[in-house]
Order: structure tokens, then sequence, then C-alpha cells
């Protein structure tokens, strides 16, 4: 007969935080809200971690460029949903480590015996109002000068002038050499008060531009993660029947992380796949692996010693209907304190730390601070996501209000048969595990991490924490009855007017 476990099945709904001590050395701007993204107690291996505990999930409605870019410059990580073609993935995970280098490869230059009509089409079609000019008019070619918008006027100057009469010639450019760090650059851009500046190679070629904007942009994204080439960091998902073809041209292009997008890892498949890409590419290769619901799930991707994070849920997701369809899941609190728990014993055990992600399933930011005291690192989130001006959706303007299409992995639309079928030969959906929706437009990835992460220090003051780690540490948490349930809510009075603190925290519910 089957086992039938004691506890139910459980949602962060229903849980609560008993507040300890808060100190009054504490400050709400000195917390620390970093995350880990690979294992913890490896020699040998580099560490990895995010500025915020919050990535992004593997999907088509959510993790597009866009996306990718703006979540990683408020220090988190997006991973790039791997339903499309390889060379597709390879294309936006390239676009977002070219988004923003210290040193950017010019991407508009001309020649010196083009005319100025045709700066003037280059500058309007690149939006770049700096030119390099290059004698073959290449981005690496022999740098002879510069031109700006403000070199000449397009209704007093003859437009049919040359290039080399109007633009500024090599020996009046103010350059650095290639090799030079980026914080010399932005010192050389300091003292000679310019907004641009190109390194030119030992023999004079064009190597990269250096931009006044760009130290301005960094300054005010504090927690924005990047790469030792400060590029940002992106995650692209792989599946279990593709990866090698698809691991080498992601790690190629530059993906920092790579992470397993399958509704049940615990399969073989999986660890197969975690196997060949370790035997492949070594240990500094950070790879997520999951989901699992179970100590017994947790246990086999942990101890193969293999994967760095393992996410949590099966079945919560906004738009997933796999519990519905197949009767596999577990409540996500349920399924995240009993992983939590084993990993932690993992850790007493062997000295390694496995960061585990709370995949799905968070309605509210309640739910995302529950997830985090309970156990989790950090959260993967679809919906949150899709709501917002830099999902790769179109917005459509419904009965006055806009929204976003918001559809799951598992429908007919997302045809992403290769989560659900880890091991199976039909290479199609044969039902489905999610629906296609709408979700109401919330405002940028900027505005809704603001008030979710200001939210998320405000109950780690309340609990005496200075980082996640401490907060997971001081954590007491209760269940609460229905009857706590409604008293949670106001009571006894008449509300005429929404507050916009209640319509952000519940996510256009
Ligand atoms: P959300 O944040 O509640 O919207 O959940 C997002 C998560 O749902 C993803 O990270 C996946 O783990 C999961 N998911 C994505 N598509 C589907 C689907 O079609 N069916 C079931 N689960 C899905």
């Amino acid at each position: 007969m089957a086992k039938i476990l004691e506890d139910i099945s459980r949602t962060f709904a229903e849980y609560l935080l008993i507040p300890r001590l808060t100190r009054r050395d504490q400050h709400i701007d000195a917390i620390d809200l970093s995350a880990p993204l690979s294992r913890e107690g490896v020699q040998g291996q580099e560490k990895l971690s995010m500025n915020i505990p919050i990535v992004s999930a593997c999907m088509q409605a959510v993790s597009g460029t866009d996306l990718a870019v703006a979540l990683a410059r408020q220090g988190g990580l997006s991973m790039i949903f791997c339903s499309q073609s390889i060379e597709s993935q390879v294309d936006m995970v390239k676009k977002v480590k070219a988004h923003k280098a210290g040193f950017v490869t010019s991407g508009a230059n001309i020649k010196p015996d083009a005319s100025l009509r045709s700066v003037l089409e280059l500058m309007n079609a690149s939006g770049h109002s700096t030119i390099p000019v290059t004698t073959d008019g290449s981005p690496h070619g022999n740098f002879v000068g510069l031109i700006t918008d403000q070199d000449f006027w397009e209704f007093e100057d003859n437009l049919d002038n040359l290039v080399q009469a109007h633009m500024t010639a090599k020996a009046d450019v103010i350059y650095g050499e290639e090799g030079i760090t980026l914080r010399e650059a932005n010192q050389l851009l300091h003292r000679h008060k310019k907004d641009c500046l190109p390194i030119l190679s030992l023999e004079g070629r064009l190597s990269a531009l250096v931009f006044k904007k760009d130290y301005v942009d960094h300054q005010m994204h504090p927690l924005e993660i990047l790469d030792d080439n400060k590029r940002l960091r992106v995650g692209a998902a792989i599946n279990t029947h593709d990866y090698q073809d698809r691991v080498p041209a992601l790690i190629e292009a530059g993906a920092d992380v790579l992470c397993f997008d399958s509704s049940d890892g615990f399969t073989e498949f999986q660890m197969d796949g975690v196997a060949w890409i370790r035997e492949q590419f070594g240990p500094d290769i950070v790879i997520g692996g999951g989901n699992v619901v179970s100590a017994e799930g947790f246990d086999y991707l942990a101890m193969s010693g293999l994967v760095d994070f393992i996410k949590v849920g099966i079945g919560g997701g906004s738009i997933c209907i796999t519990r519905e369809q197949k009767g596999v899941g577990r409540g996500q609190a349920s399924a995240l304190l009993e992983v939590a728990a084993r990993r932690d014993a993992y850790f007493e055990e062997t000295g390694v730390y496995v960061p585990l992600c709370s995949d799905g399933g968070l309605a509210n930011d309640t739910q995302i601070v529950m997830a985090l005291a309970m156990g989790a690192d950090f959260v993967m989130m679809g919906r949150y996501f899709a709501m917002t001006e830099e999902s790769p959706t179109s917005k459509i303007s419904i009965n006055g209000q806009m929204y976003k299409p918001y559809w799951g992995e598992g429908t007919l639309r997302a045809q992403n048969w290769q989560r659900y079928s880890e091991g199976m030969s039909s290479r199609k959906m044969v039902f489905e595990e999610g629906v296609d929706a709408f979700v109401p437009l919330v405002g940028t990835v900027a505005e809704v991490l603001e008030t979710t992460l200001h939210k998320l220090k405000s109950t780690m003051m309340n609990l005496g924490a200075d980082n996640l780690s401490s907060f997971k540490e001081q954590a007491v948490i209760t269940l609460v009855s229905e009857q706590s349930i409604v008293e949670a809510g106001t009571s006894n009075v008449f509300k005429f007017s929404r507050n916009r603190d209640a319509d952000e925290s519940d996510w256009g519910n």
C-alpha cells in the first residue's frame, strides 16, 4: 500500500513570522540581501552570488533580453528560456552580455571620405551622437578621428561636405591605450571633461569606446551583478534532451549560470545531464538542478556532488495545472520546509552548503519573505516579472486597464515538451500542464523590486536579522488558523479608496 505522509501539504499563506529583538544598531539601509548561487564548502570552486535573492523564471513570457538586463542591474538574475532554438537563445545571452560593458565595441563607425549626410543617417539609425572615424569604417579599423553631432549643423552646413573636414582629428582626441583599466579610463574621461574615450591599440587601431554615461549609470545601480569583464551576468535554462549541443553554445556565448528547466528533476536523465556538463566544463560553471519537493529528491541531486543550487516546487506556479492534470506536486511551504531541513542536515554532515531556490506560487511580497525565512536562499518567479514593462510581451488594454499576456511553459502555446517529458520518446505536448492567461501591468522591474525589497528588509528588521542567513536562523514561524487569517485583514471598517500599497502587494490579484 502507498505510504501516507502525516503532514498536510501546506502553502505559505498558512504561516506567520514571530518578531524577535530589533537591535538599536540595526539600520534598514545596511541590510545585506546577497544570496549564493554556487555550492559553498567545495574546495577550489569559484563562488558566485547575487546581490538580491531573486531570479526570473525560465519562461517565454518572462525571461527575455530586456528583463535579463533590468534584473541584473538590480542585482538579480534571469534564466533565459530554453523553449526556443539554440541560436535564438544564444543570441539573447549575447545581447545581455553586450548590453553594458565598460569597454564597448563601437557599433557605428564611418570612413573619413563619407559625407555629413551619411553621418546624419548613421546617427539617426544607431541613436549614437559620437561616431568614430576609421580608415575603412570598421569597428577595429585604423582610427583617424571622432565626429559628433556638435561638429556640424544639419541646416547650416553643406551635407555633401566630407567627414574629414568636420571631425576632430586623432591628434586632438584624448584617447586611452589598450590594456588600460576601466578605472583609469574613467579617470581620463573625468580629467579631460569628455563624454567618450576611444581606446586604441599600439598600432593605432580602434579597440573599444568607454562612455561617461556608463560610469554614471553604474553609480546609479550599485547592486548590479557583473562578471570579471564588467559585463552583466545572465543565466540560461537548459533541458535534458539537447544539452550536448545547447550547453557548449551557451557557455561560448557567455552564460554565467545554467539552470535545468524541468517540472520534475528527480530523474536519472537530469543526473546524466549534470554529470556530462561537469565532465566537459569542470567545477566552476554554476549548474542549477530540480525541481524537487522532498528530502529524497534533494539527496539524489545533492549527493552527486555535482549540482550547485536546487530548485524546489512542483505544481504551485500561478499558471500551473500539473496537480490537477497528473496528481503530482506538494504545497510549496511543506516542500520547502522538508527540503530545507534536509539541506541543513546535509551541511552538518558534509560541510557542503547547497543553496535552495523556491520556484513558483509566490502570490505576493509576504510569501517571498516567508520562503526566504523558511530556508530558501533565493526565489524564482514568473508572474511577478511577466507583469513588468520589461517582460518580452506586448501590452494590451482591456477595459481601460493595461495587461500583459502570461502563459505556462506547459501550454500548447509554449510547446516546451522537453520540460515535461524527461526520458520520454514523444516529442510533442500530449496534454497541457499550464494555462494561457493575462496579468495586469504593474510597472518597471526597478519599481516593483523597490517595494518588495523594502518590505523584505523591513521584516528582517522585525526579526533582528542583518542578512539572509541570519534571517533564516532567527526565524520563528507559526501556523495560523482560518480565523487568524480573517483577523489579518482589515475588520469592521469601510474602505472608500483602495490604497496603492495594497494594490501593489497583491500584484493585481
Ligand atoms: P509563478 O511565479 O507562480 O508564475 O510560477 C512560475 C513557475 O511555474 C516557473 O518557474 C516554473 O517552475 C513553473 N511553470 C512554468 N510554466 C508552467 C506550466 O505550464 N505548468 C506548470 N508549471 C509551470
